[in-house]
């Protein structure tokens, strides 16, 4: 069966990468959740997509140079929508915030962002729950990034992301020779039929997850084909293309 991930959360409906946005995904019966990781100046780890706060919070500044309590002063909530969500509360989660609440049976996709957080996303996820149960992975489009990760943990699912117009053919090839189970093409780079590049991850033993989809039609076409995973902003869409 094919994981449907919520790309930051429902964040269609919901202020990306906040409690408010993965609440609704388990709403929206999504499989899995897809979050950011930047390393914080006081070396935590917020959960957050950009290098700054400006564009999804009330707060600015590079996360890099703020401590945590500095991050938490921001409104989260304050720049979605029409401003439904300002005001009640919402602020930049931790990995480990995350990591606690996280429901079983729900998994996770974490994307490092920042080569620097590489060791601490390492270290939060071991001992995790989900990592117990098998249902994490740890993903970047930084191939540094992503090698260090599985040299700190070669037991860890690891995906390398393709930016688009990445070859699919070279990012499956440079996940085999860097043993990282997953590769992860942007959808538009699979085409119009994905089964013959789907048939040649599954021949060298890759799983494939695609982002960002959103179309109800391509999800169920996706996953007649039988693809390991996609990300997608409206995960309720998808409950409803693919008849959950
Ligand atoms: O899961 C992949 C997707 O999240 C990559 O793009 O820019 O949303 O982090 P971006
Ligand atoms: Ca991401």
């Amino acid at each position: 069966m094919t994981l449907v991930v919520a790309h930051r959360g429902s964040s269609a409906h919901a202020p990306e990468n906040t409690f408010a946005a993965y609440e609704l995904a388990l709403e929206h019966k999504a499989d899995a959740l897809e979050l950011d990781v930047h390393l914080t100046a006081d070396g935590q780890l917020a959960v957050i997509h950009d290098e700054t706060l400006d564009r999804t919070t009330s707060g600015s500044g590079a996360v890099a140079t703020l401590s945590m309590d500095e991050i938490r002063k921001a409104d989260a909530g304050a720049r979605f929508g029409d401003g439904q969500f300002a005001g009640q509360g919402l602020r930049v989660p931790t990995l480990p915030e995350v990591l606690q609440w996280l429901p079983d049976g729900i998994g996770l996709a974490v994307e490092i962002k920042a080569r620097a957080a590489v060791p601490a996303t390492v270290e939060a996820l071991r001992g995790s729950r989900v990592r117990a149960a098998g249902a994490v992975s740890v993903i970047s489009f930084d191939e540094v990034a992503i090698n260090e990760a599985h040299d700190l943990d070669p037991e860890l699912t690891t995906g390398l992301l393709l930016v688009p117009s990445d070859r699919f053919e070279r990012g499956l090839t440079y996940a085999v020779e860097h043993h990282h189970p997953a590769v992860l093409p942007w959808d538009g780079d699979l085409g119009l039929d994905p089964a013959p590049l789907l048939q040649h991850a599954l021949a060298l033993g890759r799983h494939v997850g695609c982002y960002v989809v959103n179309d109800p039609m391509r999800m169920q076409q996706l996953s007649a084909l039988g693809l390991w995973a996609f990300v997608t902003d409206a995960p309720d869409v998808a409950a409803e293309a693919l008849g959950r």
